[in-house]
C-alpha cells in the first residue's frame, strides 16, 4: 500500500476526496493537515475528524495547519460555495477525536521523514502548509515521493478572477514556492476538473446507497449543487478535489500531461494568483520534458463522475 498524506480545507469537494481515499484499496492514509480556505483551518479539521469517524477511520491523525496565509491574513472562506460550516450546513456526528498538537507543516515534514522517498502528498487547499513545511525541511522535495495538487489553470479561465483558481489565489506566494521547489509534482487544475461533473442523478444514486458516509456526502452536495446551478443552469457540481485524489491514486488516465515550467504570479497586479504555465511546445505535441517541470494535466478522458459514484457507493 502507498502511504498518502492529505493537506486540505474541508470543504464539500474535499469531503468527496476524503471519501475517495478511504474507499480506495491500497491507500494508507497516514495523516491529514488542514489549512484555511473554504473555511478556517480549525473548522476544516473539525469537519475532517467528524467525516473520518463517520467513514470508520477515527484513528487517522488530523493536524490544524495555517490559519493565515504567508503574506496576508485569512479573511473568511467561501460560504456561498461550501456553506458557513464548510460542508453545506450538514451536521455530522461529533467525533470524540481531537486534532494532534502538531502544526500542519510539522505533520507534513514528520510524515515525509517517516516514509522517505515513498510518501505521496496530496494538497487540495491553499498551499500555505506545504510552503511552511519547506521552511522547516528544505529537503522535503527529495523526501516526498510524489506530490499531486488541485490548483491552478493552465489554459482554462480562473474561478475567482479572470486568471486565478481559488487554492492558488488564496496564497499565491505559497503556491509559487511550492511549484518551484523541485517536487515530483502533478498539477490537476481547472483545465481538467471543470470537465467532470456530478449530476443530480449521481447524487440521488449516492443518497440511495443509504450508508451514513454516502448519505452525508450526498446531503452536502445539495448545497454545492445550488451554487453551480447558477452557472450551469441545472443542479450539478464540478469535481475538483476528488479528481485530484483519483490522479494521486493512479485511477484515471492522464491522457495529456506535459511536464513544463510553472511559476505563479504573486504580484499585486491583475495577474495575481495565475499559474503561468509554459505551453509553448503545444503545437509540436510537447516533445520536451523540462527538468524541474510540473506535470500539468490537460486532458483526463473517461467517465470520472461514474467512477466516483461507484467508489463512494462502497463507503
Ligand atoms: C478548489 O477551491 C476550493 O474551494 C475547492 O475545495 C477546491 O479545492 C477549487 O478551485
Ligand atoms: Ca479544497
Amino acid at each position: 500500500s502507498v502511504p498518502l498524506f492529505l493537506d486540505c480545507d474541508t470543504g464539500i469537494d474535499d469531503a468527496m476526496a476524503i471519501g475517495w481515499l478511504v474507499a480506495t484499496p491500497g491507500v494508507d492514509l497516514v495523516g491529514v493537515s488542514t489549512v484555511s480556505g473554504n473555511l478556517d483551518a480549525a473548522g476544516g479539521a473539525r469537519n475532517t475528524l467528524d467525516l473520518l469517524a463517520l467513514l470508520g477511520r477515527p484513528e487517522v491523525p488530523v493536524s490544524v495547519g495555517a490559519h493565515d496565509f504567508l503574506d496576508h491574513p485569512y479573511s473568511g472562506g467561501a460560504p456561498e460555495v461550501h456553506g458557513v460550516n464548510g460542508i453545506g450546513e450538514v451536521e455530522l456526528p461529533r467525533s470524540p477525536a481531537a486534532p494532534t498538537g502538531t502544526s500542519g507543516a510539522q505533520a507534513i515534514v514528520d510524515a515525509a521523514r517517516a516514509h522517505p522517498g515513498e510518501l505521496h502528498l496530496l494538497a487540495i487547499g491553499p498551499f500555505t502548509n506545504v510552503a511552511l513545511a519547506l521552511d522547516l525541511e528544505p529537503r522535503l522535495p527529495e523526501l516526498v515521493g510524489r506530490f499531486t495538487v488541485m490548483g491552478g489553470a493552465a489554459m482554462a479561465p480562473g474561478n475567482v478572477s479572470a486568471v486565478a483558481e481559488a487554492n492558488v489565489a488564496n496564497d499565491p506566494l505559497a503556491a509559487h514556492r511550492v511549484f518551484t521547489a523541485g517536487f515530483d509534482l502533478t498539477m490537476v487544475g481547472l483545465d481538467v476538473t471543470m470537465e467532470h461533473v456530478f449530476e443530480e442523478s449521481h447524487r440521488q444514486a449516492l443518497l440511495a446507497v443509504g450508508t451514513p458516509g454516502a448519505v452525508a456526502i450526498a446531503r452536502m452536495l445539495g448545497h454545492y449543487f445550488g451554487f453551480y446551478a447558477q452557472r450551469y443552469g441545472r443542479p450539478c457540481a464540478v469535481l475538483h478535489d476528488p479528481l485530484a485524489a483519483a490522479v494521486a491514486t493512479g485511477d484515471v488516465d492522464l491522457a495529456l500531461a506535459p511536464t513544463v515550467p510553472v511559476v505563479v504570479d504573486h504580484t499585486d497586479g491583475p495577474g495575481r494568483g495565475q499559474t503561468v504555465v509554459d505551453l509553448r511546445d503545444r503545437y509540436q505535441g510537447y516533445p520536451r520534458t523540462y527538468e524541474n517541470g510540473t506535470r500539468v494535466a490537460l486532458e483526463v478522458p473517461g467517465d470520472f463522475a461514474g467512477q466516483l459514484l461507484a467508489r463512494l457507493s462502497t463507503l
